[in-house]
């Protein structure tokens, strides 16, 4: 007989070897990875353990900020703090009384460029890098000067109205709705009619291939351990994954060739007239008009209506004015204008569940001094900047009891309007905020006056507004059961 013992007693120790090497190599890299490095260590940073915690349980972005980052910068007295975030230590500036220099960086588009996202992450792999999101330089003057054109027609209220009549008759006589699954589908046609020109039906057609397919890829980008750990994707690459997002491009590549074909009168065909875009640009910018034109809109109007069901007496109060205003008219931007308490809702609402918490990270390009209240920091050339806007939200020098649902604090005289910041500030602001704003507005006003609405109980958003988690630190409320009931 064969004696494997013999085998055992050469191997085992070389395996043992092995193993030990392995882990140690392995150890190594997490250490690397996690521990600040020694550019940004003069800065007071979040301890990394709850946050890989908060990473690990899947813990929205908002909920991690309000929890972990704002609390520990206040105790310590900071406005800047450095997090660790998508495989790499970043700065936050939470504090927007640091503005004159934000406002530096924000405005200085040239020294301060949008950070070119580390290579690999599957999300830019659906997203592009030729697009207006990302571009910097003459490049992005280019297309950002062309998008702003786009936008800068008439706001299509009617399609709005239009779109809202579709999703009132798809919720026919109420009942209890996944709200947040159902606005999803209206801002998609949204941004679908009016942007794209092209009709996803989603609002109609459950089995809508855009929407199944599209949620399917950003569940997967969401999986809390390739964000904790980007790298993942180079070690243990998700092939099937990379083959779905191929393939939704190569569906934006038909809609792109089926626009060229048949112009219309929407902002892309307005893009395809353009001959100094390239194919791969345009394609680049019909798919972030499709991300940030749907979902972003959608997590505002989910916020909206959450707030709403849970404070019935100031659903009651908004009603009246929508009433008042616009009885059984249509709304017209005239009308939508004349009704403060409804866009005081709004504000309040994207203030407290702001929809991007904060925005894409800004490369300095030379060391420079940021000045918080109470102290300045250095920052080095090199670093990563972020705007939280959450965080600025959510601060009691600025907002008054800033955990309360309180329209009433943007009536009348007030200033705080420059640090109401959901569609940021500086030349790269959100260029579509009238569209987004009247869009919801549209929704809002028609809701009212048709609709009542309630959580249910033992809802689990009872206590607070819960988001899912998203790789573009969005704020996107999940799984929100509300109880619709028809009005007479
Ligand atoms: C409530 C809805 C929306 C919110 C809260 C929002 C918010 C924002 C924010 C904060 C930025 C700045 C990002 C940064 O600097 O990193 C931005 C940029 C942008 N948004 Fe929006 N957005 C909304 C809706 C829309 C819609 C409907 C569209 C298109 C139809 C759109 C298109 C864009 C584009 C193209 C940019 C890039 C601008 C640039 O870099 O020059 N957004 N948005």
């Amino acid at each position: 007989m064969f004696d494997t013992s013999v085998i055992l007693q050469f191997c085992k120790p070389d395996l043992v070897r092995v193993v030990v090497l392995t882990l140690a190599i392995g150890t190594w890299v997490i250490v690397k990875q996690l521990t600040i490095p020694k550019e940004l260590a003069h800065l007071p940073s979040v301890p990394i353990l709850p946050l890989l915690w908060s990473y690990a349980k899947g813990e929205a972005e908002n909920e991690r900020i309000e929890r972990l980052i704002l609390p520990f910068a206040n105790q310590k007295g900071e406005g800047v703090v450095v997090v660790y975030a998508l495989g790499r230590w970043m700065i936050h500036v939470l504090d927007w009384k640091a503005r004159v220099m934000v406002k530096e960086v924000l405005d200085n588009t040239e020294e301060f460029s949008k950070e070119v996202p580390p290579d690999g992450l599957l999300l830019w792999r659906l997203v592009g890098y030729s697009n207006v999101i990302l571009a910097n330089g003459e490049q992005w003057k280019r297309h950002s000067q062309i998008v702003k054109s786009a936008l800068s027609g008439r706001v299509p209220i009617e399609e709005f109205v239009s779109l809202s009549n579709k999703l009132f008759k798809r919720m026919a006589n109420g009942g209890r709705f996944t709200i947040d699954q159902l606005l999803m589908r209206f801002t998609l046609d949204a941004v679908g009619t009016t942007a794209l020109g092209h009709d996803f039906d989603a609002i109609e057609d459950d089995n809508s291939p855009f929407v199944r397919e599209y949620g399917t890829v950003m569940e997967a980008i969401s999986n809390p351990l390739y964000l904790i750990f980007p790298r993942l994707e180079k070690w243990a690459p998700r092939l099937q994954l990379a083959k779905q997002i191929d393939s939704l491009r190569v569906k934006f590549d038909v809609l792109m060739e089926e626009k060229r074909e048949k112009p219309g009168k929407d902002m892309f065909t307005f893009m395809l007239e353009h001959p100094e875009m390239t194919n791969d640009e345009c394609r680049d910018n019909m798919v972030v008009f499709f991300i940030a034109g749907h979902d972003t809109a959608a997590g505002s109007l989910a916020s909206m209506v959450y707030y709403l069901a849970r404070n019935s007496k100031i659903q009651e109060k908004a009603r009246e004015e929508v009433m008042r205003v616009l009885g059984c008219k249509e709304p017209t931007q005239e009308i939508l204008r004349s009704m403060p308490y409804l866009l005081a809702c709004i504000r309040e609402a994207l203030r407290l569940n702001t929809p991007i918490t904060y925005i894409v990270p800004r490369s300095a390009s030379r060391a420079l001094d940021l000045h918080g209240v109470s102290k300045s920091y250095a920052i080095p050339e090199g670093a990563s900047l972020i705007m939280n806007l959450t965080a600025v939200h959510h601060n009691s020098t600025y907002y008054t009891e800033p955990e309360k649902f309180n329209p009433d604090r943007w009536l009348g005289k007030n200033d705080m309007s420059s640090t109401w910041l959901p569609f940021a500030s500086g030349p790269r602001q959100c260029p579509a905020r009238n569209f987004a704003m009247y869009e919801i507005r549209t929704l809002a006003a028609m809701m009212l006056r048709d609709w009542e609405w309630t959580l249910p109980p033992y809802s689990p958003h009872q206590e607070r507004i819960r988001n899912g988690p998203s790789p573009f630190a969005l704020s996107l409320p999940k799984d929100l059961d509300v109880d619709f009931v028809r009005r007479k």
